[in-house]
């Protein structure tokens, strides 16, 4: 059987991806056979198929680290075909072919019961974007902070990742204050939950070890100086959750904010996140964290030989929220 999918291989100037047609039998293997329905473009996806930066480790793979399907057939008793599943991370565009193809092989680890109350098609708009924000929330959570702790701030507010963090925290009562490059979206994001939009290029990161406190919590999409930024902002027993490094690697800071304010500084890891806890944050994003503006929230969709443009926009910072990935037609439930 032949599939179509957008592969990425090694070429002389170097990593790049392009629509294909393969036979299934040479997918990389996994217990879970999967018919791909949907999947959604993220800044890693991006990273990859256009080479710029080395996300694969094996060459060539389908991208794609989101993917939402039907069960084909499965070796592992856990699924059987016609099961409705989502896989996000978990190796999917680095080690194993992923959610750019028609079908997809998974390690039954890694592949997670369609939760009630969510079609596969807002399984994929939510993907791991929104996956790393419930973590991040629960990281957040397990060092005991609340909305009593004061506004909340996310950063890349306007990216797939920050859109979604706008949306769940402000859903569970934290007053979301959101920093973007794009105010022309500033009316969006208040409509997805932000009490308060921030100009990110009238941020004054002050260059002193401590800044005025304003912070309760934190979730960053950015890295570099704004989350260097954070660590100087946030109030005392706060906590902040790196998720990103849309901005920039790099993070110098002091041990100040964490030895005199006791500030937390969180990492969040959604493609290796512990096997146990996938479905448990997949429950929760189907339930009390269901993104209540998906449909503001997803502002494209594209087929496989729409995905270049899409990688270039997210590059130059210039998309907004989701798009999602029309892998095959068929059943959207
Ligand atoms: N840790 C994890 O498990 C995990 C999971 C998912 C994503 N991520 C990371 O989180 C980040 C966001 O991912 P995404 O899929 O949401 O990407 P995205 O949709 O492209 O969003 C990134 C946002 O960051 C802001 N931005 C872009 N370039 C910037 C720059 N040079 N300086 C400051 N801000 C900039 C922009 O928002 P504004 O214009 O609104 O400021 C942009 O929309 C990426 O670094 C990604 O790798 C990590």
């Amino acid at each position: 059987m032949e599939i179509r999918a957008f592969r990425i291989e090694q070429t002389p100037d170097g990593p790049r991806g392009r629509l294909v047609r393969m036979p299934a039998s040479e997918l990389t293997p996994g217990e879970v056979q999967v018919r791909v329905l949907w999947s959604a473009v993220n800044y890693k996806d991006a990273l990859a198929g256009t080479g710029r930066a080395p996300i694969l480790r094996r060459y060539p793979l389908n991208g794609g680290i989101d993917a939402a399907g039907i069960v084909t057939a499965s070796t592992d008793p856990r699924f059987r075909a016609g099961d409705r599943v989502v896989v996000t991370g978990c190796g999917l565009s680095e080690t194993l072919d992923g959610g750019y193809g028609e079908r997809l092989n998974a390690p039954a680890g890694c592949v997670v019961h369609l939760p009630e109350g969510l079609t596969l098609r807002e399984a994929a708009a939510i993907g791991t974007a929104g996956f790393t924000v419930a973590l991040a929330l629960q990281r957040l959570e397990a060092v005991g902070l609340t909305p009593a702790h004061g506004p909340f701030i996310v950063t890349g507010a306007t990216g797939g990742v920050g859109m979604l963090a706008v949306d769940i925290l402000s859903r569970v009562g934290f007053e979301v204050v959101a920093v973007t490059g794009k105010t022309q979206h500033a009316e969006l994001l208040r409509t997805l939950g932000a009490a308060e939009v921030l100009d990110r290029r009238t941020v004054d990161p002050g260059s002193r070890p401590l800044e005025r406190a304003r912070w309760g919590g934190a979730l960053d999409t950015v890295g570099g100086e704004l989350l260097a930024w954070l660590t100087r902002t946030v109030r005392p027993w706060g906590a902040i959750a790196a998720v990103g490094l849309a901005g920039g690697s790099e993070l110098r800071t002091t041990v100040m904010p964490f030895i005199l304010r006791g500030i937390s500084l969180l990492g969040v890891s959604s493609a290796n996140c512990p096997e146990a806890w996938r479905a448990h944050v997949w429950e929760r994003l189907a339930g009390p964290l269901r993104p209540r503006h998906l449909d503001r929230i997803v502002t494209g969709t594209v087929a496989l030989d729409g995905l270049p443009e899409v990688f270039e926009a997210l590059l130059a910072g210039a998309h907004v929220g989701r798009t999602l990935v029309r892998v095959a037609p068929g059943d959207e439930g």
